[in-house]
């Protein structure tokens, strides 16, 4: 796998080992010494067109934490501020001997468009209303994290769907790994067309949250974007959180094995309340977690390791690196042997068998 633009370029055995490898990045998360060597000499360049706080900063801890040089471009305070072009921007960048873009985008398709222009691996960070495939890649380990395999699973996604690229990630890579997603939103924030798409995808819908709310194993609550919206979608913050809010009153309702999830930024009290997001069922908290864990599992599959099941000794030489010195010491130069084999694992296939191209 070369670049990573959308959940649907995940096959459910490719997802299924960026999952693995995130738990196998989660335990190095954990420990005091946090560097591995697998990227060490390579170059991230975050490139952020549009704010944000979990994303960037789990891309560049992640990227930092797996030796890689990461640098942060935002467009504030870049020459993007001056009107340079998304093109000029990124060939500039590319032509410093870049190996990965994360790029954040408010255009739907940007990252893709980029792929046209570079050579490096290109992440999609989120782009407009369209995708954010790391973030469905975290929610899914997270919810696995405390519900098992999510085959058969009743998920949720409920709020503002119209402005969410959250909800197109994870619903393609839910139904990839066999979950039951239901969608719930007002009629003003339900997607277009969303009878055809969930008789396409198979997936319901539903614009009734207390109907839904007791058979879930998983709530999913997507903020109101406020900053997308032109008009008016609601009648009042207050008849939102009446109608499709997370309040005290559904909690009750909520089968006690289900769990909270919300991607943040939340709006405390609009589409959750502090008593949701603060219970013990609340994964929130468990999702930025993830977040690294998730992005170094990326960012190794794009450019450290390889995809495939055939692929298993260029896989466990790369895992040595991981996991058999662990992150306390021993990695050093004298390593280099088993670098350079985990990049052949990346560099000499490219995207390899369990990836669609
Ligand atoms: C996003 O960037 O899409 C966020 O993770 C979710 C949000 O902004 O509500």
């Amino acid at each position: 796998m070369k670049h990573l633009l959308s959940a649907a370029d995940l096959t459910r055995d490719g997802a299924e080992q960026i999952l693995a490898t995130a738990a196998q990045m989660h335990d190095v998360q954990r420990r005091e010494v946090k560097k591995l060597p697998v990227l060490r000499g390579r170059t991230v360049v975050n490139l952020f067109f549009e704010d944000s706080t979990r994303t960037r900063s789990s891309f560049e801890i992640a990227g930092k934490w797996l030796s890689a040089d990461v640098i942060n471009v935002s467009a504030k305070g870049s020459s993007v501020s001056k009107g340079e072009s998304l093109r000029d921007t990124v060939m500039t960048v590319a032509a410093m001997g870049v190996d990965a873009l994360v790029i954040r985008h408010h255009a739907s398709g940007a990252p893709a468009q980029v792929t046209d222009w570079v050579d490096a691996s290109v992440v999609n960070a989120g782009d407009g209303t369209h995708e954010h495939p790391t973030q469905a890649l975290l929610d899914a380990y997270t919810m696995r994290s405390k519900l098992g395999d999510l085959a058969g699973r009743r998920i949720g996604i409920i709020g503002d769907l119209t402005h969410s690229r959250v909800v197109r990630s994870n619903l393609i890579l839910l139904r990839t790994l066999g979950a039951d997603v239901t969608l719930v939103a007002p009629p003003t924030l339900m997607p277009s067309g969303i009878a055809e798409w969930a008789a396409a995808e198979g997936f319901s819908y539903s614009y009734d949250f207390d109907e839904v709310l007791p058979k879930l194993d998983a709530a999913m609550m997507l903020r109101v974007q406020k900053e997308r919206m032109t008009g008016g979608f609601f009648p009042t913050p207050r008849e939102y959180t009446v109608g499709y809010g997370l309040t005290r009153e559904r909690l009750r309702v909520l089968p006690d094995h289900a769990v909270i999830c919300h991607p943040g930024p939340m709006n405390r009290g609009l589409e959750i309340t502090a008593d949701a997001a603060d219970e013990a069922r609340s994964l929130i908290l468990d999702q930025v977690s993830a977040g690294v864990a998730v992005r170094m599992s990326v960012l190794y599959h794009l450019l450290g390791g390889g995809m495939s099941a055939d692929r298993g000794e260029d896989r466990s030489a790369a895992r040595t690196g991981a996991e058999g010195r662990g992150a306390t010491g021993g990695m050093s130069a004298d390593r280099g042997e088993d670098r350079s084999a985990a990049r052949t694992g990346a560099e000499g296939r490219g995207a390899t068998g369990d990836m669609k191209a």
